[in-house]
């Protein structure tokens, strides 16, 4: 799945690095990006257009200072979801006006902080947060650009805990009640509307439900520029699926060039904008770790590593089939394992009943964790989360170094 990862001689490498030898190096457990396979990622968003594409990096993805950098300096634009991740993308050079700010439970301290910056816009998913925006904005005497977020009711075909376009879901503006949504919000004076969004789910791995929910867009904007609300862009979020085990995800590309041509039939010169995060970082990374035991029982043979769910929680939150490999390739035989942490929980696996070819001390490759890895990862069993590299021909950048212990209780303090 990842366009820079391949064997070489038996040893498994990310562009000219060997795995094995970095791990022994940087210590396990370990994150390793390719800056190739970001640039690819990349390279696959970008097709020529009639009129501006705005891809919009979703930075819970993967929010690395490094990786917020290198595509801050592609002209990425950055989908956002709080006050902190606003200042990451900041602080990695990204220009206030090339962030939009999403998320259901945006504070007024949020709201004042992004406004004061000179955000993009607010993708706002409820009419309550239309009056706050409002009132924060006159208070600021400033104009609060807006897009809505619309819940179009489509199933995205996607696990249950990652679809949000559905109307059980807590996400968007249900889209019966959107051109009434819009007709208050153009009474706002603190408000300027610029746009119209969705996001509805992630992991996506057909483009049905895409331009089902972009068809469903279409009558609302017609309906909005006979009342004389006109919009700049359409943003149809994030979601494109990425290649795990056997999935076939449309390209970023046939995404891209589908919505175009039906903004084309529609007669729309809306610019557009997407919001990938896991197609443009999940195959750009693998996680190490090292084999501390083999143990074999009456029923399983088990592989115990030294990352945890803390680590890496997809497995455990998710039940996320993710691709195991050793990084050194061994011509013994293969035995069936599951692959599991030190962390004090049953839930604490990487992958069940997986043929390995395996000794304690190897350091096996967990592919495809460029995204959702590192940013879920916690310190839960006071356990320090992992250094992380960006790697570059055959230079090696630590991009994060491992959390040192005292940091585990920098901010706690023992009453007298
Ligand atoms: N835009 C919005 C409003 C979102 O909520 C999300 C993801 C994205 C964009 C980016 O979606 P992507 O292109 O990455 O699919 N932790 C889960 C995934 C949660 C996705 C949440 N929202 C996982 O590990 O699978």
């Amino acid at each position: 799945p990842n366009p820079t990862l391949h064997l070489e001689n038996n040893a498994l490498m990310l562009e000219n690095v060997d795995l094995n030898a970095v791990a022994r190096v940087h210590g396990t457990p370990l994150y390793v990006y390719s800056k190739a396979a970001l640039q690819s990622a990349w390279d696959a968003w970008q097709v020529p257009a009639d009129r501006p594409i705005h891809i919009c990096y979703a930075v819970k993805a993967n929010s690395n200072l490094a990786i917020l950098s290198f595509f801050a300096k592609q002209g990425a634009f950055f989908d956002t979801v709080s006050m902190g991740e606003i200042s990451r993308a900041l602080a990695a050079g990204a220009p206030a006006h090339r962030i939009v700010f999403s998320g259901v439970g945006k504070s007024v301290a949020e709201i004042e902080f992004a406004l004061t910056e000179g955000i993009h816009c607010f993708n706002v998913e409820s009419i309550t947060e239309l009056d706050r925006i409002h009132a924060v904005a006159t208070r600021l005497g400033k104009q609060a650009p807006i897009s809505l977020r619309i819940n179009p009711d489509v199933d995205a075909k996607t696990h249950p805990y990652i679809s949000t376009g559905l109307k059980e879901n807590k996400f968007g503006i249900d889209h019966t009640e959107a051109l009434a949504a819009y007709m208050h919000a153009a009474t706002l004076s603190g408000l300027s509307i610029v746009g119209i969004d969705y996001h509805i789910g992630s992991q996506l791995t057909s483009l049905t439900p895409y331009l089902d929910a972009q068809n469903r867009l279409f009558g609302l904007i017609k309906q909005l520029s006979d009342a004389g609300i006109t919009l700049t862009h359409i943003d149809l979020g994030g979601g494109l699926g990425v290649r795990y085990r056997d999935e076939v995800p449309p390209t970023a590309s046939s995404l891209v060039e589908q919505a175009l041509a039906g903004l084309r039939e529609a007669g729309f010169n809306h610019a557009l904008m997407f919001e990938p995060g896991r197609s443009l970082v999940a195959n750009a990374g693998v996680m190490l770790t090292e084999v501390e035991y083999i143990k074999p029982t009456q029923h399983k043979n088990f592989a115990i590593v030294d990352a945890g769910m803390n680590d890496l929680i997809r497995p455990a939150l998710y039940q996320a089939w993710m691709q195991v490999v050793n990084t050194v390739e061994r011509d013994t035989a293969t035995t069936t394992y599951d692959i599991v942490g030190p962390v004090c929980e049953s839930t604490d696996w990487f992958a069940k009943d997986r043929d390995l070819a395996v000794e304690a001390g190897d350091v096996l490759a967990i592919l495809s964790a460029g995204a959702y890895c590192m940013t879920m990862a916690s310190n839960y069993n006071s356990r320090q989360r992992p250094a992380e590299l960006l790697v570059d021909g055959d230079t090696v950048h630590v991009i994060r170094t491992r959390d040192v212990l005292a940091s585990l209780w920098e901010n706690e303090h023992i009453p007298v």
